[in-house]
């Protein structure tokens, strides 16, 4: 008797991974939602908005003492955090997710881990689980929830630093397992923490930095990969765990060649990730928006940051800007979702989308144009052509080519009227025949006139 319940025990475990296998989501499944998400907000909010300094860098590079850093968390209040208001604000703008740094390389988690006492509920007015209401808010918005998690811990005593640091030890329980080593005992600790992110959160993203500090096997990139994926099979990574993300994320300086695969590229409004006063370098709303068309015009999603102050509020400045990306994005949301990367180089001056189907090409002008806006190489015949956001059709006319050897001529786009262009970005739409067909070669003798 007890070995047949040995052998049914067996067989239901067998039969459950075989399961498992064959409901393994592939990557490009996971990454559905993401690779039409277009827009997300970066949430960088922390201790380091009490002095205005910067995160966790000022203590790396000595601008401030370990002990001085940390007692910004005397000032950490998160008494205005409302993050139903978050979630409002961000799907009015048009993102489909936000990712909230829950643990920067400071150490400091915004959850109540049981891992570690440097953490909000523990050292702070907050007292409380300020990741919980977030996923909460998000999700009741239907934004997808991405959590950051450095990997590093500069606050953690079995991690070596570069900089002075008192003994931290009573803030970490693990230090008492003395049957590990040093580094077993972090690795121990992050992923315990890991876990412990996902079984309360179930994030549909982990956003990973600090990955360069140490190497993939130090890292145990591979197993933390199969693992996150275990806990939570549909969830992404980015790409900074070591080379087993699935998607690249390039940071503040926009790719000149258009990346290969799924990406998102991140940005400051100012210079600065965390909430810093003092700096006032901020962007343009016109340099905003443009960055973004020409991300989502090369495939990508743009991760847009802010850095809200230590009661839970907005910058002025950042509200400001989100608001008008938002309002830019509301009157352009046909080329925005929808769509796709656009045309290869050297058919327009200037970034593209493709509707999916690709029966219409969106033309992105930055600039007022004269005279006449071209498209070359385009093999179709033209339905109609207007401006999206206003009731303007474009007169056009096709010059030169030579069709009856499949070389199109140029398409010359009559010029929007002033009032109807956009004083960001305007948007032409493009209306194919059929399906898009380029001629992309460098042009041959035409043999027969
Ligand atoms: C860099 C910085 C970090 C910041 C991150 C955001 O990796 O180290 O402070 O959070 O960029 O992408």
């Amino acid at each position: 008797m007890k070995y047949l319940k040995i052998l049914v025990i067996l067989l239901f475990i067998v039969n459950n991974q075989v399961i498992g296998q064959e409901n393994k989501l592939t990557k490009e499944e996971r990454l559905e939602w993401f690779e039409d998400a277009k827009l997300g907000i970066f949430i960088h909010w922390g201790y380091y908005g009490v002095k205005g300094i910067g995160e966790s860098w000022s203590m790396y590079h000595k601008q401030i003492s370990y002990e001085d850093y940390m007692s910004q968390g005397n000032d950490f209040t998160a008494k205005n955090y409302n993050p139903e208001t978050w979630a409002k604000l961000f799907k009015k703008v048009g993102a489909r997710y936000a990712v909230l740094t829950t643990k920067h390389h400071d150490g400091v988690a915004l959850w109540d881990t049981k891992l570690s006492k440097l953490n909000v509920k523990e050292k702070t007015q907050a007292k409380r689980d300020l990741v919980q209401p977030f996923v909460n808010a998000l999700r009741n918005e239907g934004l997808k929830v991405g959590l950051y998690y450095s990997l590093c811990d500069w606050s953690h005593p079995d991690y070596d630093v570069v900089f002075p640091r008192p003994n931290t030890k009573k803030d970490y329980p693990q230090i008492g397992q003395k049957n590990l080593s040093k580094w077993q005992r972090f690795v121990k600790f992050y992923k315990g923490q890991l876990k412990e992110l996902s079984d309360a959160y179930q994030p549909d993203l982990y956003w990973f930095d600090g990955d360069w500090e140490k190497s993939a096997e130090e890292w145990r990139a591979e197993s933390l990969k199969d693992s996150l994926l275990a806990w939570n099979p549909k969830t992404i990574v980015n790409s900074r765990l070591k080379t087993y993300g699935d998607y690249s994320t390039p940071e503040q300086g926009i790719p000149i060649v258009r990346p290969t695969g799924s990406w998102e590229f991140c940005i400051t409004m100012n210079d600065s990730w965390g909430y810093y006063p003092t700096d006032t370098n901020y962007k343009p709303i016109s340099q905003i928006i443009r960055t973004f068309v020409e991300v989502i015009a090369s495939g990508g999603n743009l991760l847009l940051n802010i850095g809200p102050k230590p009661d839970g509020t907005f910058a002025k400045e950042q509200e400001e800007r989100l608001e008008a990306l938002g309002e830019w994005i509301h009157k352009h949301d046909k080329a925005v979702f929808g769509t796709k990367a656009g045309l290869p180089y050297g058919h327009f001056y200037g970034p593209t989308l493709l509707s999916k189907d690709e029966t219409k090409i969106y033309l992105c002008l930055f600039d007022t144009p004269n005279n006449y806006i071209s498209l070359k190489g385009i093999q179709n015949k033209i339905k109609k052509i207007k401006i999206v956001g206003s009731d303007q059709q474009l007169g056009f006319e096709r010059n030169g080519g030579a069709v009856w050897n499949n070389i199109p001529g140029t398409l010359r786009i009559e010029i929007p009227k002033k009032e109807n262009l956009d004083s960001n970005v305007t948007v032409i739409e493009v209306e194919l025949e059929n399906q898009l067909k380029l001629y992309r070669g460098h042009g041959n003798a035409v043999e027969l006139n």
